[in-house]
């Protein structure tokens, strides 16, 4: 069953590290396993599973004396080893900003063990490393990019990462003359138990993210030359790198989108001043295709494309029957529908207003109107503030039996409006986002952070 190589994984109570420990033995890896915990019975259970392969020992990558110890311990074992993967790593406080009193100690202690903890594995074992496969794979996240972090709190977690990113090149750089290299991979969204409670809002399980993991180092590690940068990426996203000799490695591509909406016979919402911005906005992370044709709903595939927008103007024609049951079918089926603005005009039967969640009514005149995040913490209002436009207060009627989440309200005349909402429908969702009338209701920028959370949290959610 042994292949004969050597790894050493560290943070395998749980989550990713428990999973890719897991993946590994089943390849016939011989598993160097430290975890924080000094019984943990999926080890055991594991040990008995692959008795000549799992070394589990108890490892606090926090702590100068546990990693000498555990750098020992293996080295009594094996004089290589073909991969490290560091792995374990502390979230901390998410919620203090820098208006409210911080624990430095707490921060502090997220650092040592986020940041330094891959940093003392490292080197307490990179006799063995440079002696076998000469890889090190250091689990970062993209809260430790410096140019798309939008959080206002999570210090330590922030700052760690973003110290390891550089603490791996540091690394890198020493032992690439030597034929060594460091892979930073970000997994993605992931359902553990990092947030010190179970996390079921993630992507991937942590078995689909130790396989992405796994699969992406099996990809590079041999050709690659330089390291990888954490770039920015979406919680969908695996990874995305930019290799220091310049070439980009897109590791997943961009996600599909079906935009929808009218050109010919747009009486009020042309489709291309808003894919115009629709494309600046989301550019980077999703491929657009725009169409007017409406039969496109009657073969919206989930494999080609996870989010459909819709910005019809169809506000006197009827959708048909195989168009109706298209869309339903394809957000029914665990697709995601961002409905904007205008959009809402596709609501052209019962079974349609059902899914959108509301019937517009009409709307007063287009004028200056204030907008109001209604729900707290909701991820789809991250990094987007209050904010004021040009746009017209569209009105609804709210259907009962649905239920769903108004985030975002506006105020008219004293009273505030639903402006933005969010439901399941089977195993898909659906967003509708009032604003959007023309190409300037686009330029506020809280507005494009809605809209690109919005696309986000869609395709990450119904893939
Ligand atoms: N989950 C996500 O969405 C996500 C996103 C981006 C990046 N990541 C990264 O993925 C990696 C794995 O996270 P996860 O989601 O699997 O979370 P997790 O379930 O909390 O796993 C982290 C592991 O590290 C262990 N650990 C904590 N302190 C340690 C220490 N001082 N010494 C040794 N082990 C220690 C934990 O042990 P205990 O459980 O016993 O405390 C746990 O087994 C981390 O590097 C994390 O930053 C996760």
């Amino acid at each position: 069953m042994s292949n004969n190589k050597t790894a050493c994984v560290t943070g395998t109570d749980r989550g990713i590290g428990l999973a890719i420990t897991k993946s590994l033995l089943r390849e016939g890896y011989t598993v160097y396993a430290g975890g924080i915990m000094e019984h943990n019975a999926e080890m055991d259970l594991l040990a008995e599973q692959f008795p000549n392969q799992l070394q589990a020992f108890v490892l606090d990558v926090g702590s100068d004396e546990s990693v000498m110890n555990a750098a020992s311990f293996i080295k009594s074992k094996t004089s290589k080893l073909d991969i490290l993967i560091n792995n374990a790593a502390i979230l901390g406080d998410t919620e203090k900003t820098v208006k409210d009193e911080l624990n430095f100690e707490e921060i502090q202690h997220v650092y040592n063990v986020t940041a330094l903890g891959a940093i003392r594995v490292s080197n307490a074992l990179i006799e063995p490393i440079m002696n076998g496969g000469k890889l090190i794979v250091n689990i970062s996240s993209e809260a430790g990019s410096i140019g798309n972090n939008r959080r206002e709190a999570w210090f330590g977690y922030c700052m760690a990462k973003a110290a390891l990113n550089m603490g791996s090149t540091i690394i890198h750089n020493q032992i690439r003359k030597e034929g060594g290299r460091i892979l930073i991979l970000h997994p993605g969204w992931v359902k553990t138990y990092m947030s010190g409670t179970w996390n079921d809002a993630g992507t991937y399980t942590a078995e689909q993210a130790a396989a992405n993991i796994l699969k992406r180092m099996e990809e590079y590690k041999d050709t690659l030359r330089e390291m990888l940068f954490i770039l920015k990426q979406t919680p969908e996203k695996n990874c995305l790198g930019k290799t220091k000799d310049g070439g980009e490695d897109r590791m997943s591509d961009k996600t599909n989108v079906l935009l929808v909406g009218d050109h010919t016979d747009a009486p009020w919402h042309p489709l291309e001043p808003a894919k115009q911005e629709l494309t600046r906005i989301l550019g980077e992370d999703f491929l657009i295709t725009s169409t007017e044709d409406y039969n496109s709903f009657t073969k919206l595939d989930r494999k080609q494309f996870s989010l459909c927008i819709s910005y019809t103007d169809c506000w006197n024609r009827d959708l048909s029957p195989e168009q109706t049951s298209g869309i339903i079918q394809f957000v029914a089926g665990g697709g995601g529908l961002l409905v904007i603005h205008n959009g809402i005009s596709v609501q052209r039967s019962y079974e349609l207003i059902q899914m959108i969640g509301a019937k517009f009514t009409g709307h007063p005149p287009y004028q200056t109107l204030d907008y109001y995040g209604s729900v707290e913490n909701h991820p789809l209002l991250e990094g987007v503030e209050d904010f004021s436009m040009e746009e017209e207060p569209y009105m609804f009627d709210f259907d009962p039996f649905t239920k769903k989440t108004v985030f975002l309200e506006y105020e008219f005349d004293g009273n505030r409006y639903p402006a933005a909402w969010e439901q399941a429908y089977g195993l898909g969702k659906v967003i509708y986002l009032q604003p959007g009338h023309h190409a300037p209701s686009f330029k506020p920028e809280a507005y494009r952070r809605l809209v690109l959370n919005s696309a986000r949290w869609l395709s990450a959610s119904t893939k």
